[in-house]
């Protein structure tokens, strides 16, 4: 059950700074945290990427927001940390090694993006990105059947013939529910012309967050974005029939996200 008070209204875009707003939250409430935070200098043209002067001032202000996150986290919750290396910065390494000593590793999901960006010349194309998963306690909330991957007509058949199996029918069902997703995660990430586009230059495709949310929590359990961005967060949680909260610093971005809700552009 959640806090039915007003320190905590669910489903709404609060405008703000992450760490200021996540201190106001009560403890143990979100069953997962979605973070998609500034990377830290990779998009160059983005005030909000190249906030800070050194790398070590960003990964002490990521120690902040990660204590809080933690703190509102329930206890069998998750929290989903992206980054990346695709310019060759590796921060996000230096970010991965402090929070795996700070707080318990629980995985380290690549997001496989279908296709490769910003070239190389001088090595191979990157063409993932990363989520370190981070946990509070040591039993976890993890539904593995909520994104079973299912296998094509053809592969069932072929499957089928293995007469290994005495019960074909309870191996016909097996097959059928799919197979357990791996932690390599492909989904295509969104194009220009991509009608989920909504005006942001890292949107996250509400497919990959979907994944992440159906795993991690059931209806009605609360989800929370530090770092809203478009509101993909709160758009796949709205989809799932999850509660979420979003925060997010820019005035246009919420603007953007709100009118995404509100018109069903998920
Ligand atoms: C990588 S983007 C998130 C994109 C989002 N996942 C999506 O799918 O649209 C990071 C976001 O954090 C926001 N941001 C930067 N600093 C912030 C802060 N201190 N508090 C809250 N939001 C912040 C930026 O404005 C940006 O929208």
């Amino acid at each position: 059950m959640l806090p039915d008070d007003a320190l905590m209204k669910t489903n709404q875009i609060i405008q703000g700074d992450a760490l200021q707003e996540l201190q106001k939250l009560p403890d143990s409430v979100a069953q997962a945290i979605i973070a998609d935070p500034p990377y830290f200098n990779v998009l160059e043209d983005e005030a909000w990427d190249t906030q800070w002067k050194t790398a070590e001032d960003y990964l002490t202000w990521c120690d902040g927001w990660v204590v809080q996150s933690m703190r509102v986290l329930r206890d069998d919750g998750l929290a989903f940390i992206f980054g990346q290396l695709g310019k060759r910065e590796h921060t996000f390494l230096h970010l991965m090694s402090r929070l795996t000593q700070q707080h318990q590793f629980h995985d380290l999901i690549i997001w496989d993006r279908a296709v490769g960006y910003d070239e190389r010349r001088d090595s191979f194309t990157p063409q993932y990105e990363m989520v370190l998963v981070i946990r509070k306690g040591e039993r976890v909330k993890f539904n593995k059947d909520a994104v079973r991957v299912p296998y094509d007509a053809k592969t069932i058949e072929t499957y089928l013939k293995d007469k290994r199996y005495k019960d074909m029918d309870a191996r016909r069902a097996h097959l059928e529910a799919g197979k357990f997703a791996t932690n390599i995660l492909r989904v295509p990430s969104l194009k220009g012309l991509s009608k989920e586009k909504c005006g942001h230059p890292s949107q996250k495709p509400i497919a990959l967050i979907e994944k992440l949310i159906a795993c991690a929590t059931d209806t009605d359990d609360l989800v929370i974005d530090p770092f809203l961005g478009s509101g993909t967060t709160a758009a796949a949680a709205q989809r799932r029939g999850r509660q979420w909260i979003g925060i997010e610093k820019d005035p246009t971005y919420v603007q953007i996200a709100q009118n995404r809700l509100q018109e069903s552009l998920l």
